[in-house]
């Protein structure tokens, strides 16, 4: 794994960009996106360029279960407003979050990844180490699945929603083994209080209790951090 240390999610959104343009004209062609706070620098950056994704997929990790598209705290709308609405692709795929039809969506979806190998896979990570919605003690070799929230996340991500009833439990994820087939990871983090779960993704034990470790098995991982979330390192 790499860590790039940067002063703030302004200069980490530049060089994730710098990155990006990189793996283009090596001939990227299919991107794996992330929701959350922490890639709004790079999705910044990549509407007020001349870059043109109207050749190429993308594929998000995880939807809310329960939430249409329309709805504002969906991730579909996250990422219409954050990056669709002005840089279209010629597909941009997401899970659809709809509980009654959960098992049929995740194997479909596993399927658009088969079809579509991700070039370059964006992330950010939970307070405690997930990646995507893929809580702790989530498998390794999971494929995209129904997921029920940990509290800790329910908790983490209420500052989106009017009250803490409104977030969803259930959303559908990406599995492990999905974003490790990813040729290249790039993860965001910010602030102290992910640096336990860096810390622990970046030395500590390969264990399926903190998601984010499974990344130690990949060739190609660069983690864009502030000086708080590895300052546990
Ligand atoms: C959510 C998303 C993750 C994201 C995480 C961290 O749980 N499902 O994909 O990485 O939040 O979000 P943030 O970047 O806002 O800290």
């Amino acid at each position: 794994m790499k860590v790039i240390e940067v002063a703030n999610q302004i200069e980490g959104g530049q060089v994730a960009f710098d990155l990006l343009k990189e793996k283009l004209e090596q001939g990227a062609k299919t991107l794996g996106l992330a929701t959350g706070s922490s890639p709004l620098e790079f999705y910044k950056l990549i509407r007020e360029s001349d870059l043109d994704f109207s050749d190429m997929v993308s594929v998000n990790l995880d939807e809310y279960v329960g939430l249409t598209g329309e709805d504002p705290q969906s991730y579909r709308y996250f990422m219409q407003e954050n990056l669709f609405n002005e840089k279209p692709f010629k597909v941009s795929y997401l899970p659809k979050g709809n509980e009654d039809t959960a098992e049929e969506e995740t194997a479909h979806y596993n399927e658009i990844l088969a079809q579509n190998p991700v070039d370059l896979q964006i992330l950010g990570i939970g307070r405690n180490g997930h990646i995507g919605f893929n809580e702790p003690g989530t498998p390794f070799d999971s494929q995209t699945h129904l997921v029920h929230l940990d509290q800790s996340t329910i908790e983490a991500n209420a500052r989106f929603f009017e009250k803490i009833e409104d977030v969803p439990t259930q959303a559908i994820s990406m599995g492990i083994a999905n974003i490790l087939d990813a040729k290249s990871i790039i993860l965001f983090a910010y602030g102290e209080s992910k640096a336990q779960a860096i810390a622990g993704m970046v030395n500590g034990p390969k264990t399926e209790s903190l998601p984010a470790s499974a990344l130690q098995a990949h060739p190609d991982v660069v983690i864009i951090a502030d000086q708080a979330a590895l300052s546990l390192l």
